[in-house]
């Protein structure tokens, strides 16, 4: 696995992508104008006069949340003056909506959207404590006079005793460095670190929540400062760690044996299911200094920091104990700014809480966009949409803009998507109806989302960006101007 850099070429096809996104947006608004009938209202549907707001019963991330609606060509809930939110909330309720929904700020929403980051990242899963499951990590240590090591963790809430995040041992001291954590009466984690035998006290680090927490724990030798801090932010610190006392001033030893997910009693084994982890860990990078607040917030918006780094989960060489299960899955990477405005619908009250929570939210569309939207998904399936699934052997476009789910396109799946998309354009034999034209830009707007992960991905992306500019061409040929011009107002 390569360590994802944000890559200068990365941000370039970015920028490319969106600029025609917009020119393909603005061509569509020049067209005709068009007015349509009311098609009524679903049961979330609230239309007023001027609007229509969508609400989406189901609860995903700020990011998330965003995107769905960006897709259907409206926007996430604005937060609006306090009367005008009084007046929305108070239409939510008269449709029984009572919970907590998303808003979006005009300011903050450049800076999240793009320092947001989501990853496929392999998750290391310990599912309950044990004595057998563990992973050492293959890396040869050497002296370390500092040393941070920072992780992703999601704790689980359900096990009370304390839990050996990691250990690191060497011969001439077993319990020479380690992570332990508890979650405490007040349903805190609190953490503690061990250097040398020698016990920092155990102080509350984050919420025992279920949620994913980012943590690092620093120390050095020369006056024995440590310090943990949790989602970004130094939650305790003290000196005097080792700093005193035989053996003064000692440095962590070398070519010792880590282990995550257990308490090593001798070297790299005699474990104990009483003080084993249990919960989920990624990204674990272990340092040889001691890292600044400012590297470990980056780190923690999962950006690589090279210098002095002794193991990155980047380079992978574990050993995995087999019954310790690896999940691929997409990991939403905590984003510097965390906290998002937040709506209570019952009390019409704003406040904030964290971006990474799972909310229901509202979409606002504008009220003739939504009409025009629907008038042209009521009309026969679209058949350059259908050719296209039919080629791919699967619904890649979703005929109706309104039923696709919020997905995190890939590169090779949007490589595939497009080169049918293509296809079928050069063909010229089907018929493009303006709701293929909805779905095609629709599906270009998730495309422009792709974050590229990897190195080898690049000659990909080169790929990506051809088709992309050909079937923008395509589409945007003379003969679909009439197309172009019923779905004017989308935009
Ligand atoms: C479409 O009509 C609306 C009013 O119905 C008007 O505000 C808007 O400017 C028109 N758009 C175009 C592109 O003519
Ligand atoms: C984990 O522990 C819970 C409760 O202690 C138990 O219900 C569950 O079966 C255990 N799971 C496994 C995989 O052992
Ligand atoms: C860890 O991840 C697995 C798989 O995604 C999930 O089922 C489990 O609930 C997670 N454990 C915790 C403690 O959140
Ligand atoms: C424990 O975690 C689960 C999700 O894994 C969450 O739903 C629950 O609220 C958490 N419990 C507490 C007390 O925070
Ligand atoms: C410990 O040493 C570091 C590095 O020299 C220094 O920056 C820090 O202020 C010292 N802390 C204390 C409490 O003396
Ligand atoms: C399409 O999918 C069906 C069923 O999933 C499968 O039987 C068939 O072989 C696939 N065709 C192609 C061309 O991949
Ligand atoms: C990309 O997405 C497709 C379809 O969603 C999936 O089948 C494939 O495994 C994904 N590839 C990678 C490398 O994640």
């Amino acid at each position: 696995m390569v360590r994802r850099h944000p890559r200068p070429e990365y941000w370039f096809l970015s920028f490319l992508i969106g600029s025609l996104s917009r020119e393909l947006l603005d061509f569509t608004a020049l067209a005709d104008n068009h007015t349509s009938k009311d098609f009524g209202a679903a049961a979330a549907i609230i239309t007023t006069s001027g609007d229509v707001y969508e609400y989406v019963d189901v609860p995903l991330d700020w990011w998330h949340a965003n995107r769905h609606c960006e897709q259907r060509f409206a926007q996430l809930l604005f937060e609006l003056p306090d009367s005008e939110l009084a007046s929305v909330s108070k239409l939510l309720r008269s449709h029984q909506v009572q919970s907590c929904v998303w808003l979006d700020e005009r300011e903050a929403f450049l800076r999240k959207h793009k320092q947001r980051r989501i990853h496929t990242a392999p998750i290391l899963v310990f599912r309950n404590k044990t004595d057998t499951k563990y992973v050492k990590v293959l890396a040869n240590f050497p002296v370390m006079p500092a040393v941070t090591v920072c992780a992703h963790i999601q704790w689980d809430n359900k096990t009370q005793e304390i839990s050996t995040i990691f250990s690191y041992a060497v011969p001439a001291f077993i319990n020479e460095f380690q992570l332990r954590g508890f979650v405490d009466e007040e349903g805190f984690v609190r953490f503690a670190i061990i250097v040398h035998g020698h016990h920092s006290p155990y102080l509350p680090v984050f919420r025992s929540d279920g949620q994913w927490h980012h943590f690092c724990v620093t120390w050095q030798q020369q006056n024995g400062t440590w310090a943990i801090y949790a989602d970004g932010k130094k939650k305790a610190s003290a000196a005097g760690l080792c700093a005193t006392g035989p053996p003064a001033s000692q440095a962590i030893y070398d070519h010792g044996t880590f282990i995550i997910g257990q308490d090593q009693d001798s070297l790299g084994g005699t474990f104990k299911e009483k003080e084993s982890f249990s919960g989920n860990i990624t990204d674990l990078n272990v340092w040889r200094r001691v890292l600044s607040e400012e590297q470990i917030e980056r780190v923690r918006s999962c950006c690589l920091i090279d210098h002095e780094l002794i193991f990155g989960w980047g380079s992978y060489t574990l050993e995995i104990e087999p019954t310790v299960q690896e999940v691929t899955a997409p990991f939403l990477c905590p984003g510097p700014v965390e906290q998002c405005r937040v709506l209570d619908v019952g009390s019409g009250g704003v406040s904030d809480t964290s971006c990474l929570h799972s909310l229901p939210f509202v979409c606002h569309y504008k009220k003739d966009v939504y009409l025009l939207l629907k008038k042209t998904q009521s009309e026969s399936s679209p058949p350059l949409i259908s050719r296209v699934n039919t080629l791919a052997n699967a619904t890649v476009i979703p005929e109706n803009v309104f039923l696709g789910d919020v997905r995190d396109v890939n590169i090779s799946a949007a490589v595939n998507v497009l080169h049918a998309l293509t296809t079928v354009l050069r063909e010229e034999e089907t018929p493009v109806k303006p709701a293929d034209l909805l779905g095609v830009v629709q599906f270009l707007k998730q495309v422009s989302d792709v974050e590229v992960q990897e190195q080898e991905q690049l000659e990909m992306l080169e790929q990506l960006s051809q088709y992309y500019v050909e079937v923008t061409g395509l589409i945007l040929e003379e003969q679909n101007t009439d197309q172009w011009s019923e779905i004017s107002q989308v935009k």
